[in-house]
């Protein structure tokens, strides 16, 4: 009763005040906690900008010590869990086995849900402590690399890789993948560092689908765990977390730049969609794709360069040039050119998605802790509908229905 207007993909509804990552989609900007993606891209790392987004601040050398440590610490999975791996098909996407693999994780630590803990009743306004909650934080961000890694060697029929010691959070990640049982195996060291960079870039984006997926879920007080699930389980679709994987299929449709026109057209006429251009905020170029296309050509340099980087700049020097997406201000989003970094860096087209779910844990924990400590405690989402249905009407039983 008086709601009149829906708001259909919410273009102009802000659910709330935050403190984590600003936005200006008209001049290109992002920032994580005040500091400018370009500087962290520089001189962060993926571990100190995940402390920063979490935290509020960049942390000292002994907290950074502390963080990292604890991180890595909680990166081993319980042995249990291989059987639930080895449950999924060969052909399993790798992002279902992460999203259930997330929520799974959750069955293992109860007291980080709040309505199981101790033997009391749960009572409105209980929540887990600060302590509990980092805890839950360290092992969601130390045990999703190992996830993915397993979720990666599961199809392969491979076996599972211990997380190692002394390696950075990618380097660790890549080990875990890429280890076939070589002596003293190190990742090549500028793939470490290239992945770490788009690991820090996907960090967050403040109010994108699947973190509105994870407050929505943990507005309820679950298991940080179940909420993270359902940010994976978002960032799973096509129009998120799986345009880079769209944008290979894309290009590998196109298959060379005298095509590239007609593709075009195509898109033009709404029988093509062009993945990895346009976004909902930025109506500019976003900001990370510049960074994206800058690591590309770092990683080429080891890996030779994509047959299919050709088509992308011409498909990209098109676009920019066509009035159609000229009026639209659509430009290349950061899943333009991070497919083509993960292809030549030998990972599966469909294990691309994995590859933003695994750093944006980040982005969705720093949203979780904040509304789990917001002023006047968490208040359930739980928006308002316009009903257009069917005004009341009698019963007709099954034998009286043609
Ligand atoms: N190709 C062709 N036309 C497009 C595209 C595109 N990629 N994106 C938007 N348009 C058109 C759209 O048809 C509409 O035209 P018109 O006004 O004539 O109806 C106009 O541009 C406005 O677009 P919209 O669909 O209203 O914009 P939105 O804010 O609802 O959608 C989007 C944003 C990202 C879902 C959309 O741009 C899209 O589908 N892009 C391709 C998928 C993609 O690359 N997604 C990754 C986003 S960045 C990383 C992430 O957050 O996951």
């Amino acid at each position: 009763k008086g709601l009149r207007l829906a708001d259909r993909g919410f273009l102009n509804t802000a659910v709330l005040r935050s403190e984590i990552t600003y936005i200006d989609g008209d001049a290109g900007v992002l920032r994580y906690r005040g500091y400018p993606i370009e500087q962290l891209a520089q001189h962060s790392n993926h571990l100190e900008t995940a402390y920063l987004l979490i935290y509020g601040s960049l942390p000292t050398p002994s907290q950074y010590q502390t963080w990292r440590d604890e991180i890595m610490h909680h990166s081993v999975i319980h042995a249990d869990a291989e059987q639930f791996f080895r449950s999924f098909r060969y052909d399993a996407h790798p992002m279902a086995i992460l999203t259930s693999a997330l929520a799974y994780l959750g069955s293992y630590y109860s007291e980080a849900n709040p309505s199981l803990q101790g033997q009391n009743l749960f009572t409105k306004g209980d929540k887990p402590s600060l302590a509990t909650m980092d805890k839950q934080i360290y092992r969601l961000i130390g045990k999703a690399t190992t996830l993915a890694a397993m979720a990666y060697r599961v199809r392969q029929g491979r076996e599972f890789v211990t997380p190692p010691t002394g390696l950075s959070y990618t380097g660790s990640f890549l080990y875990q993948m890429d280890h076939l049982g070589q002596e003293n195996y190190v990742p090549n060291p500028v793939l470490e560092k290239a992945l770490d960079v788009l690991f820090l870039l996907h960090a967050d984006h403040e109010m994108n689908a699947s973190s509105t997926s994870v407050l929505q879920v943990g507005s309820s007080l679950v298991d940080p765990f179940s909420a993270v699930a359902a940010g994976c389980a978002s960032l799973y679709g096509p129009l998120h977390g799986g345009a880079n994987e769209a944008v290979i299929r894309m290009l590998i449709s196109i298959g060379k730049p005298e095509n590239v026109p007609a593709f075009l057209e195509a898109v033009k006429k709404r029988e093509k969609v062009l993945s990895g251009f346009g976004h909902r905020v930025y109506k500019t170029s976003d900001p990370r794709s510049f960074i994206v296309r800058k690591t590309a050509d770092e990683v080429f340099k080891i890996t030779g360069k994509d047959e299919l980087l050709e088509t992308a700049m011409a498909l990209h020097d098109a676009a920019m040039k066509d009035d159609y997406f000229i009026s639209r201000k659509l430009a290349p989003n950061v899943d333009f050119w991070s497919g083509l970094i993960y292809r030549a860096m030998g990972f599966p087209n469909d294990y691309f998605p994995v590859l933003f779910a695994v750093p944006r844990v980040v982005g969705w924990l720093a949203h979780w802790r904040q509304m789990m400590l917001q002023a006047g405690g968490v208040k359930i989402w739980r928006p308002r509908q316009i009903y257009v249905g069917a005004a009341k009407r009698d019963y007709v039983g099954l034998e009286d229905r043609i």
